[in-house]
């Protein structure tokens, strides 16, 4: 039963759907060919042979919260990097071994799917790398096990992009839609929580006063919802010719400790929406559209930007789908159809990197960051007017308790 298992993963990895890893290596030289069939191999095996994989699924995961991370200690011989270098190395292979459980319980008809597969390979490639490398003893391991977890980081940029084109190719097999919510929600926060974890870590090497690793001491949410509009807004501009102007209004002064990072992932998602709404619901007046407001709320326990539009609501008969992944209305749209390439960031590494056609996870995977982090997000349409988005993000330093990454 295994030989055959392990047969028509081979079929699937090796077939027609060859993966864009396999794709983008060279298999011109012999040599290259068996040190992929090596590293192929490796990964099929670990199907199977896994015992360090369950061993460390077994282990609990160890949430820091930002003030553990805030507070770590700078000591100018770089005692605080390889500490944290240590934490890393126990940390990530248990969150990593915890993914893969996640992909070995999917229902077998999506677990076979060639594009999931790719990612749950990732993943064991990821997991063997990171627990073979030794104990670091000192700042040159240290350096090496950084090199190591940069390079992972990149390997793994296109996962969401990847595991939503995946999911989408087995949509039919699909009965049960709580499933691969569940599953997307968990995989995806975890994925920002390790991307977090990891670029904190590799942060803490840089000198910016204004920064302890991924922790901005002072963060101005209006500066960073001014740096959105700005993106959104050439992209829009690009799209349709013409995008509405933003005010920002409530609490502009407002600094305080926080993250970027995941703002940095909501932020252009939720403008887009809105610009893209706006936009469309004007298609005969497009040099004179309502504008979009955002405003800040800040407080003790926590911090609320809305973001308010114009652009006519989200009917009733799509109210209820819009949090659901891969429900998107971008294929109906009177546009280009490219527009949906240019409406989404938050599927991939980045903000910057390459786009991704509408697969309709730009609010569900904003929740779930939110959510991740101990906030919300909510959306209130007004329809035949407009739509208002809550986000709200719970303080570091708060009165309420702290969230954990
Ligand atoms: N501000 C808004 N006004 C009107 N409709 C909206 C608004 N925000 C979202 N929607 C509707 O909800 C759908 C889902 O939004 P979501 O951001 O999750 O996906 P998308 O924008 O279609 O694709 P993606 O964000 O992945 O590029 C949209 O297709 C659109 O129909
Ligand atoms: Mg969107």
């Amino acid at each position: 039963f295994i030989l055959a298992v392990v047969a028509l993963h081979s079929y699937y990895v090796y077939g027609t759907r060859c993966s864009p890893a396999v794709r983008l290596r060279s298999t011109s030289s012999m040599q290259g060919y068996s040190e992929l069939a090596r590293e192929r191999s490796k990964t099929v095996t670990s199907f199977y042979n896994q015992s360090a994989i369950d061993a460390s699924a077994e282990k609990a995961s160890v949430r820091l919260t930002p003030a553990t991370l805030l507070y770590a200690g700078k000591s100018p011989d770089g005692q605080h990097i390889l500490s944290s270098a240590r934490y890393l190395h126990k940390e990530l292979p248990v969150r990593i071994a915890h993914r893969i459980k996640g992909f070995r319980s999917l229902p077998f008809i999506i677990g076979c799917n060639p594009t999931i597969l790719q990612v749950h390979e990732l993943y064991i490639r990821a997991y063997h790398m990171l627990s073979d490398f030794p104990t670091i003893k000192d700042q040159e391991m240290e350096s090496g096990y950084s090199k190591l977890v940069q390079q992972l980081l990149d390997d793994h940029k296109d996962v969401v992009t990847i595991l939503a084109e995946g999911f989408r190719e087995c949509r039919k097999h699909i009965q049960d839609e709580t499933l691969v919510r569940n599953f997307l929600d968990t995989t995806l926060t975890s994925r920002l929580g390790i991307r977090m974890l990891a670029t904190h870590h590799l942060s803490l090497h840089e000198d910016n006063p204004d920064f302890v690793g991924i922790i901005c001491r002072r963060l101005s949410p209006k500066k960073i919802i001014e740096k959105w509009v700005d993106f959104a807004r050439r992209l829009c501009e690009h799209q349709y010719g013409s995008s509405p102007r933003v005010r920002i209004n409530g609490h502009v002064a407002a600094r305080f400790p926080f993250i970027p990072m995941p703002l940095d992932y909501i932020l252009p998602e939720l403008l887009k929406n809105a610009m893209r709404a706006t936009m469309e619901s004007h298609l005969d007046t497009p040099y004179n559209v309502p504008d979009v407001v955002v405003t800040i709320a800040n407080n003790e326990t926590d911090f609320v930007i809305r973001i308010a539009d114009r652009g006519g609501g989200i009917p009733h008969t799509i109210l209820e789908k819009v949090m659901d992944y891969h429900f998107s209305t971008a294929e109906e749209s009177n546009q280009d159809p490219r527009m949906s390439n240019l409406f989404n960031t938050i599927t991939n590494s980045g903000p910057q990197s390459g786009p991704m056609h509408g697969f309709g996870f730009g609010l569900p995977t904003s929740r779930a960051y939110a959510e991740y982090l101990g906030g919300s997000l909510s959306v209130q349409s007004m329809q035949g007017i407009g739509t208002d988005v809550y986000l709200r993000l719970r303080h570091i330093d708060g009165k309420g308790e702290s969230f954990r990454v």
